[in-house]
């Protein structure tokens, strides 16, 4: 009988322990126990628990901890190992061990499994199994969810890639790729995510040249785009647990290997700098208009790191924010369906009868598709668009 235990009960790990137990007997894990309670209250279908004894009984073992970045941007691997290390103890003949978190290849069999053998005195692929399998959920996407993902597997040999391809298999509504080894499977996670975020570099850096040319960047790209070969991504802010944080992994190993990874680290520095540019662009256009910039009032809309999802992780709305307030500004952030817990006070609404020296669409949740823009602005004011949602005639400034 098969027994899954999902460990690190997040963005990933619920929603997989929720898709495992329409099948199976499912314990979610995480060392959270707030977290842990607050699932509970929603009665989820599977056992969800802090207690790293209640899980002894599981024979999949699957790991969706986070892998961070340090301070100076290296990989944080102590969530990961932390969470080995837990498995590791309660680890039975016999037993599988998955990991969905994110990193750079090589890190399940060189840091992860050596980990595993120690602590439980078991030796790979004889008394256990490892495979990787990565999360490709998009957040806020409806479309692309966990059930629907076509996911790609890996073991630790061919007995343990089987087994683990068919428990996928068998949840799955559009099936797996079996990648023929581990490092397959984990480098071709880490490149999707690096991948989007060169191209969205580019555009951001297409976006800065013909903002000072005077030519709309949108509408250069949906010219562009009726070319059959162009690749529709578009400039704007890359925040979030993923895209602007796992490169970060590949651009490390690069540098062990002594490899320059030239074109990520550009494309990283670019992005990094996308809120802040926006923010002076404002504050430029405001000084053209006249417009008194100390004491201004200005409105953001969005917080989040992306439109229609509450996740605030490494959202770049804080560059703005945090450049506009350098020039003694009054800032009103408004995002009704973002998390709350942050240093900033982000509103739910727009305060009543409030108008505005500068808007800023910085997150276009569908929330603020509809919002009439003059009922908002001063007679002077700036209104700046970072996602090219609102048409060109409305605006002083889009990416
Ligand atoms: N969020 C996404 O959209 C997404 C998509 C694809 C891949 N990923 C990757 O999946 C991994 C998890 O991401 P997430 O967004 O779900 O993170 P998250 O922060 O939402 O959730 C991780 C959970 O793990 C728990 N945790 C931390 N250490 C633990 C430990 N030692 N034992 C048990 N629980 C522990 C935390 O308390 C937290 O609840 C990361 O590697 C991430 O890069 C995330």
């Amino acid at each position: 009988m098969k027994k899954i235990c999902i460990i690190g009960l997040g963005y990933v790990g619920r929603p997989l322990a929720e898709l495992f137990a329409t099948k199976y007997d499912v314990v979610g894990f995480d060392t959270d126990t707030a977290k842990i309670e607050k699932i509970k209250a929603d009665n989820p279908p599977f056992l969800c628990t802090d207690n790293p004894e209640e899980i002894a009984g599981c024979n999949f073992y699957i790991i969706a901890v986070p892998t961070p970045v340090d301070k100076n941007y290296c990989p944080d691997l102590k969530p990961l190992l932390k969470a080995t290390e837990t498995v590791g103890k309660i680890l039975k003949q016999g037993d599988f061990v998955i990991y969905e978190s994110t990193v750079y290849p090589g890190v399940t069999e060189d840091e992860c499994v050596p980990v595993l053998e120690n602590v439980s005195g078991k030796k790979l692929n004889i008394d256990f199994f490892v495979g990787y399998s990565p999360e490709r959920i998009n957040p806020g996407d409806k479309v692309n969810t966990t059930e629907n993902i076509v996911k790609i597997t890996s073991g630790s040999s061919s007995f343990a890639l089987e087994i683990i391809d068919s428990l996928y298999n068998s949840v799955l509504k559009n099936g797996t790729y079996k990648a023929p080894t581990i490092k397959v499977a984990e480098a071709a996670k880490i490149i999707e995510n690096c991948q989007r975020d060169v191209n969205i570099a580019f555009m951001n850096e297409i976006a800065k040249i013909f903002n000072a040319a005077g030519i709309d960047t949108q509408e250069v790209i949906k010219a562009a785009s009726t070319k059959w070969n162009f690749l529709k991504f578009s400039p704007g802010l890359v925040g979030g647990h993923c895209i602007s944080v796992d490169p970060y992994y590949l651009i490390q190993q690069a540098k062990v290997y002594g490899v320059l990874p030239r074109v990520m680290t550009a494309a990283r520095q670019l992005n990094d700098g996308m809120g802040s540019y926006v923010a002076e662009n404002v504050i430029t256009k405001m000084n053209k208009k006249g417009i008194l910039i100390k004491g201004a009032d200005i409105l953001i809309l969005g917080f989040s790191f992306k439109e229609n999802c509450p996740d605030i992780r490494n959202t770049k709305v804080i560059d703005i924010y945090h450049t506009l307030y350098e020039y003694d500004t009054f800032i009103d952030v408004v995002d009704p369906i973002a998390e709350k817990d942050c240093s900033i006070r982000i509103l739910n609404e727009i305060p009543n009868g409030k108008k505005y020296d500068a808007i800023i669409l910085a997150v276009p949740h569908k929330e603020f598709l509809s919002i009439n823009v003059e009922n908002l602005r001063k007679e002077l004011c700036v209104v700046a668009d970072v996602k090219g949602v609102w048409e060109k005639e409305e605006v002083d400034f889009r990416l």
